[in-house]
């Protein structure tokens, strides 16, 4: 059986979607143990359609007409709002056809009357792109720390205004135009008061809360302060304390209710949240059983966004089609992969030479780095200890294939005024400043 999706919506999400889809077709349907196809895409205007359209998806710019489609299984809807999405989501359920959405906003204000429809027409309902983009905390909330009492959360939910303190921050920018930069990257809400005030944040804060205390908590009635009232003397005074600001959702259930915020703290700069910069996203949670854990990742744009809701089609396409979203693994027993050679891995990396301490040897090391295109970043030469052989040289090179380094390791070491092999480490600077 094909499963059939409807998407809601051809925005920046909505699109993501449908171009992970239409190219990952065969991986995604491998996935969900059975084919996977989009059966009908909505928007507003046929121009939002075209695309879609000349692929020869069907199209239509009235929501009723998608949702009476037979072929439409997962409703999946990126329109974003509380109302009309609540009105769709509605009849979806209602319909036993389940649900696929990113909409915070609805959730948090509507989850108390959709969830439990939901459940009474046997359908699903699934939000992971919701909270968090691409990082996995609903489905780590709901099972990963199902055996663990989360009592106690803190996160950085809202990228556009982690982006913003960052770069006020780093950079010294002013508030506005660190603001234009997060919205024309694609991280803002249409209306960015909802990212400067804290509003998105609450959404998300209101829904992880609910998920942590097991009753539903009221976003409306949380404390939510912004970041617009933070100036360039806050974010100077933060940095004399050793903190920067950032704006917190915080969490902590006690027996006699859930405490749930949102407000711009001031973070030690050795938290790891304080390491959080920019557009990323990182939720620090403290589980009974499980201890600290924290889950980072992109919280905003395009396709950290859409990859969050192509992966709740593929579970909910699985559970629609053999009762289980636990993605098939038998092929783990076919084929071996073959491995990268290590040979071909570039990198920078870090020497330490143990040689004489004599003249002509620098040069001689110089020549062979040199003869096998290694570039040298740094060298530093220690002062020789009395009594030991030779001196300690530390050499950082620039981006090298390891294959090339080794050999030209081989040759230093068989030079007669090395006195001891050279010792080899790779740096790893992935991810940092991201
Ligand atoms: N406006 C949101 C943010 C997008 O900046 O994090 C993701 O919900």
């Amino acid at each position: 059986m094909s499963i059939g999706i409807g998407i809601i919506g051809t925005g920046t999400v909505g699109s993501g979607v449908l171009e992970i889809l239409t190219t990952r077709t065969e991986s995604l349907s491998r996935a969900a143990g059975t084919p996977l196809k989009v059966a009908r895409v909505a928007a507003r205007f046929e121009h939002e359609l075209a695309p879609w359209k000349a692929l020869g998806i069907p199209v239509t710019t009235e929501v009723a007409t998608l949702l009476d489609d037979p072929e439409v299984h997962i409703v999946v809807e990126l329109a974003g709002g509380y109302d009309l999405p609540r009105a769709w989501v509605t009849q979806a359920l209602e319909r036993g056809k389940s649900v696929v959405t990113a909409n915070k906003a609805m959730l948090a204000k509507h989850g108390g009357e959709l969830f439990p429809l939901a459940a009474k027409n046997g359908a699903e309902l699934r939000f992971e792109a919701a909270v968090g983009g691409a990082i996995p905390i609903i489905r780590a909330l709901r099972e990963a720390f199902i055996a663990s009492d989360v009592n106690s959360l803190a996160c950085i939910i809202n990228g556009t205004s982690n982006y913003i303190l960052t770069r006020m921050f780093q950079d010294g920018m002013g508030f506005e135009q660190a603001l234009k930069e997060a919205q024309a990257a694609g991280y803002a809400e249409a209306d960015p008061t909802f990212d400067v005030e804290g509003i998105d944040a609450a959404h998300k804060v209101a829904l992880m809360a609910t998920l942590c205390g097991g009753r539903r908590v009221d976003f409306e009635k949380m404390r939510v302060e912004g970041i617009s009232q933070i100036t360039a003397a806050d974010v100077a005074g933060a940095k004399e304390l050793g903190c920067v600001i950032r704006l917190l959702g915080l969490v902590e259930v006690h027996p006699t209710g859930v405490d749930a915020r949102v407000h711009p703290c001031l973070v030690p700069q050795a938290h790891p949240l304080a390491g959080v910069n920019g557009a990323m996203n990182a939720v620090f949670l403290d589980g009974s059983t499980t201890g600290p854990s924290m889950l980072y990742g992109k919280g905003a744009g395009k396709m950290p966004t859409a990859s969050a809701v192509v992966a709740d089609i593929v579970d909910v396409a699985g559970i629609l089609h053999r009762k289980s979203p636990v993605h098939d693994l038998s092929w783990f027993g076919g084929e071996e992969a073959p491995l990268f050679p290590t040979s071909d891995v570039e990198g920078p990396y870090y020497l330490r030479l143990q040689v004489g301490d004599k003249p002509g040897v620098l040069a001689r090391i110089a020549k062979v780095l040199g003869d096998s295109g290694i570039s040298v970043s740094r060298l530093i030469q220690h002062e020789a200890i009395p009594g030991a052989e030779g001196v300690t040289m530390v050499v950082d090179t620039h981006v090298v294939r390891e294959g090339a380094l080794l050999e030209a390791i081989a040759r230093i070491d068989a030079l007669p005024e090395t006195v001891a092999p050279t010792v080899v480490l790779r740096f790893y600077e992935k991810g940092v400043g991201a």
